[in-house]
């Protein structure tokens, strides 16, 4: 008999019928009840096996983490708690689970941090199934939102010789023995016998592949790994993250704030309508770990009326120079609570962000034309000579969730600005031809994909919301 997966025997409103299924034990009680689970939902199938009809070999191989295969009968439910249930007529374990031994006990329940010693064994529990089954949901809603407003998917490479970011964060890829590297006269490694011929390391962002893309599809999209080899150990921080960035032809400033906003709303709204009983989990979950939490600490929604809130309201947009003067202008600042100093020109620390989407706007919050000394080169300058036209959107609880520009596209500006921020304009030759033949102006930005799915499902943790995290001095697996 083909496997019918649980999701579709609970989703279906009739029994009587006939089926094989096959999960993961996720208790077993009285020698009776199984609660089986395959990942297809959150929910479990109860399987009920006859007193007296197994044997007790049988029974004794049937266990928390155990797989097996069931065949039975599906009939309405007796007890409390489920409609129907599977009268098992076979059960056939497939894996046994020495619960001497497996971590996943309903009586010690794991910590997230203890779980993340153990991600490969996480996604078997309620939490991380939701968080990655939701992760899923999302990935699939922006390649639809994308592809629905045609929107070309370009692919670009992970292994690159630029730094996209000028941000000096990269991992090197070499093929080069680093106890015997070749050397050039001066001592510096020579890496033109590189594998590659040249200095190579991991991506830091698709953008200015995107942007050739952009000017001849008009409308493109990125979504991939991305690396940073910034050392900081924070929940907000990967070494390896997903993100996605779209750039678009003839869009300038505001159409760019535009297209993000409705992007996050999108997102949100598919989740709400194709999670909802993830979504209803995690934000029990949420809610018991809020209680936890001081009075003054816990916020003001729950996940779900968030999510619904943020899907309702326009996003407030202020400049820098706006967002400076408001955190001047704040208790917090008067009463020197800020730990770190504010004034114009400042990089704002997750404290300032912080305090002007949670406590003064209660939003979320796109702030436009930061100082161009904070900022990448790539981005437009503004008239005023000191700012430049990006556009960063920070989110309750999460700080910057997208970081974007409208880009220089006057080639003069651009080259004058690499040559000010000591980029090698000769090396990138490629992207500068892009404003020497048809320029025009355009715009992008980058979501980050895990802080998008930290915000959605409400977890604290970057860690807890990617399979395999990567962050400083953890890699094992
Ligand atoms: O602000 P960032 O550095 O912008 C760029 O990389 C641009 N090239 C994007 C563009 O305009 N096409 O990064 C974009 C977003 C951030 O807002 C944040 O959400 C996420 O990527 N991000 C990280 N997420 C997890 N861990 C890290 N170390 C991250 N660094 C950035
Ligand atoms: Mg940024």
């Amino acid at each position: 008999m083909a496997r019918t997966k649980i999701k579709e025997v609970l989703q279906r409103e009739d029994s009587g019928y006939e089926v094989n299924i096959k999960g993961w034990v996720r208790s077993f009680r009285n020698n009776q009840f199984i609660a089986l689970n395959d990942g297809s939902c959150m929910n479990n199938l109860q399987v009920v096996v006859e007193l007296g009809s197994a044997d007790d070999e049988l029974l004794r191989r049937i266990s928390v983490g155990a797989s097996l295969s069931v065949n039975g009968v599906v009939v309405e439910s007796q007890g409390k708690g489920q409609r129907v249930e599977v009268k098992a007529s076979a059960v056939e374990v497939l894996g046994e689970c020495d619960n001497e031994v497996y971590p996943l006990q309903l009586k010690n329940r794991p910590s997230l941090e203890h779980l993340r010693e153990i991600a490969h064994l996480r996604f078997r529990t309620n939490t991380f199934g939701a968080v990655f089954r939701v992760r899923h949901a999302l990935a699939y809603a922006i390649h639809k939102f994308f592809n629905d407003k045609g929107f070309v998917y370009l692919h670009t490479p992970i292994v690159t010789a630029s730094d996209a970011e000028g941000a000096g964060e990269m991992f090197r890829v070499t093929t080069l023995p680093f106890d015997n590297a070749p050397r050039n006269d001066d001592g510096s490694v020579d890496f033109k016998e590189d594998f590659f011929g040249r200095s190579t390391n991991l991506t830091v962002s698709g953008q200015l592949e995107a942007e050739l893309g952009a000017m001849a599809f008009s409308e493109v999209y990125t979504f991939g790994p991305t690396f940073r080899a910034e050392n900081s150990n924070t929940p907000r921080h990967l070494a390896e993250f997903w993100m996605i960035e779209p750039e678009v032809a003839f869009n300038d400033i505001t159409d760019n704030m535009d297209l993000a906003e409705e992007f996050i709303q999108y997102l949100i709204r598919y989740v709400l309508d194709n999670n909802r009983e993830d979504l209803e989990f995690l934000a029990q979950r949420l809610a018991d770990e809020e209680k936890q939490k001081p009075q003054n600490e816990r916020s003001e929604m729950g996940l779900i009326e968030k999510l619904e809130f943020v899907l309702n309201n326009k996003f407030e947009r202020i400049t820098y120079t706006e967002a400076i003067d408001i955190l001047l202008d704040s208790p917090v600042y008067k009463k020197k609570k800020f730990q770190y100093d504010v004034k114009w020109g400042i990089d704002m620390q997750s404290e300032h962000e912080r305090y002007l989407v949670e406590k003064h706007f209660k939003k979320p919050v796109i702030v436009t034309n930061y100082p161009k000394d904070i900022k990448a080169f790539y981005m437009r300058q503004n008239d005023d000579g000191k700012t430049v036209a990006a556009m960063d959107i920070l989110a309750p609880g999460i700080g910057e969730i997208v970081g974007g520009s409208q880009r220089e596209e006057r080639l003069d500006k651009l080259t004058q600005r690499m040559e000010e921020m000591h980029i090698p304009t000769e090396e990138m030759y490629w992207y500068l031809d892009t404003r020497r033949f048809g320029t025009v102006p355009h715009a992008g930005f980058g979501l980050g994909f895990e802080r998008m799915v930290l915000f959605v499902t409400g977890m604290t943790n970057i860690r807890d919301v990617i399979p395999f995290p990567r962050t400083p001095k953890n890699a094992d697996f």
